[in-house]
């Protein structure tokens, strides 16, 4: 094992407690034998494990049945991932940021070597969603997929729809309790989600790994008045990623979305995570649990190497499509939820009307405030909040950009995508 960080104690104490059934379902007992890593923890009990700070070294030896990648990170865990696969050691890893990088090369390196890649852990980390949509689910045509797979993201959105908090509050509550990293950017900006979901969607799709691809908005401009109107909308505003299979191409992105109050997927709160599949043949499929933390996700790390020790590992895919069309955003279709600060005039509302009912942009919902904001001067305004039906993005673009150059339209417009986590 190279790592001696959260997951890899995790890991440490998991086969420890477990061993017997771990042993059992796996048919032969499975043995740390060494673990490398940049520095000894103390208070680890490492049992016959041998240990050693040479990462490198670990992952060429060839008496290793598996490498199990803890160290994270993009560079040296990448070496280090291609160099156990060229000594044809297989490799299991919780490493999203490389499979969704390198995902494409490193299975190809797994296949020629005839070894296997385990990477269970990486996406959603206790939940099973690698192995449902690789075996659990392969009888169906994956139509689309929805996932909260980030859980600094979901509490810091939860803390702010249930307590009122301001996203900075919640955000410095997430690090304060060991959910955010000191730099959160990785999760608030949705890179953590999008390197997910790009293994969620060359999963369901059979397609190569496209993260650069993947449409990726955080949720640091999501503000407490937008979860308040979205709440009388009857909404909640969740930090989705979304990967659909559509007849144009496969769309991939993440960014906040409403999502109806009444759907399981708006009440999944704190640091959980979830994925709903929605497979032609299964139909809707949700799985829930915890997304993060050292033993759940030594849980799934646990899955991979078991599968290995009983020779039932799949071998990488070989199927792969490097040919499906990934569309942009502008090209996909979405519901719109709008908030427009205007002055508190009459004729305001009508004239956004008309300018979306040109570009044949329909109107589900409006919440207009009755009281304007900034009442004591001439400058009074008021937000006004629309729901849309579905359009293509890049026509609500031409729309939004000619409501901001209104004279009326004081600010700058909000846009936050709708779904409604259903076919059609
Ligand atoms: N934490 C989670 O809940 C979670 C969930 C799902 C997936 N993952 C993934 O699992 C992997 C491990 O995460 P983690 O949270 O366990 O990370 P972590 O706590 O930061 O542990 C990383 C470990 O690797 C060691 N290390 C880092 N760079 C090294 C290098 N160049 N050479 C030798 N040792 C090195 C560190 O040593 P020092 O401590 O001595 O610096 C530490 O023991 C990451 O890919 C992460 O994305 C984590």
């Amino acid at each position: 094992m190279c790592g001696l960080g959260t997951v890899a104690q995790g890991v440490v104490n998991v086969l420890r407690d477990n061993r017997d059934a771990i042993t059992q379902r796996a048919g032969r007992e499975i043995q740390l034998t060494h673990v490398a890593s940049r520095s000894l923890k103390p208070g680890v009990e490492l049992g016959a494990a041998e240990f050693s700070t040479d990462v490198v070294a670990l992952c060429k030896r060839n008496d290793l049945d598996v490498v199990v990648e803890l160290i994270g990170g993009e560079d040296t865990a990448l070496d280090l991932v291609r160099s156990a696969l060229e000594n044809h050691t297989s490799v299991v890893t919780g490493n999203k940021a490389i499979i969704a990088l390198h995902g494409t090369e490193l299975l190809t390196l797994a296949r020629e070597n005839g070894c296997y890649l385990g990477f269970e852990a990486a996406v959603a980390g206790a939940i099973p969603i690698v192995a449902a949509l690789t075996r659990s689910l392969a009888g169906n045509q994956i139509d689309w997929l929805a996932g909260i797979i980030n859980g600094t993201s979901n509490f810091i959105l939860t803390a702010m729809t249930q307590e009122g908090r301001t996203f900075q509050d919640a955000l410095e509550e997430a690090q304060r309790l060991g959910y955010a990293e000191a730099d959160p950017a990785v999760d608030v900006e949705g890179i953590d989600a999008a390197h997910k979901l790009t293994i969620l969607a060359a999963l369901a799709f059979d397609m190569d790994f496209r993260f650069a691809d993947v449409y990726t908005e955080g949720i640091a401009g999501i503000t407490a008045e937008d979860i308040e109107y979205a709440g009388q909308l009857g909404y909640r505003i969740k930090h989705l990623g979304l990967a659909r299979r559509t007849e144009a191409g496969v769309e991939a992105r993440v960014h906040p979305t409403l999502v109806p109050k009444g759907q399981l997927m708006a009440n999944i709160d704190g640091v959980m995570n979830a994925v709903l599949v929605h497979g032609n043949a299964a139909g809707p499929t949700l799985l829930c649990g915890a997304g993060a933390g050292d033993r759940p996700t030594a849980s799934a790390v646990i899955a991979d190497l078991v599968e290995l020790a009983r020779g039932t590992a799949l071998l990488p895919l070989d199927a792969c499509d490097s040919g499906i069309k990934m569309l942009s955003v502008e090209e996909t279709h979405s519901a719109f939820y709008l908030r427009i600060p205007a002055l508190d005039q009459p004729g305001v509302f009508a004239k956004v009307a008309t300018m979306l009912s040109e570009r044949d942009i329909s109107i589900e919902a409006v919440i207009q405030r009755e009281q304007a904001i900034n009442t004591e001067s001439a400058e009074a305004w008021v937000p006004i909040v629309i729901l849309t039906h579905k359009v293509v993005e890049r026509v609500m673009n031409t729309a939004i950009a000619q409501v901001q150059s209104l004279p009326e339209v004081v600010g700058k417009i909000t846009r936050i995508r709708v779904d409604q986590l259903a076919n059609g």
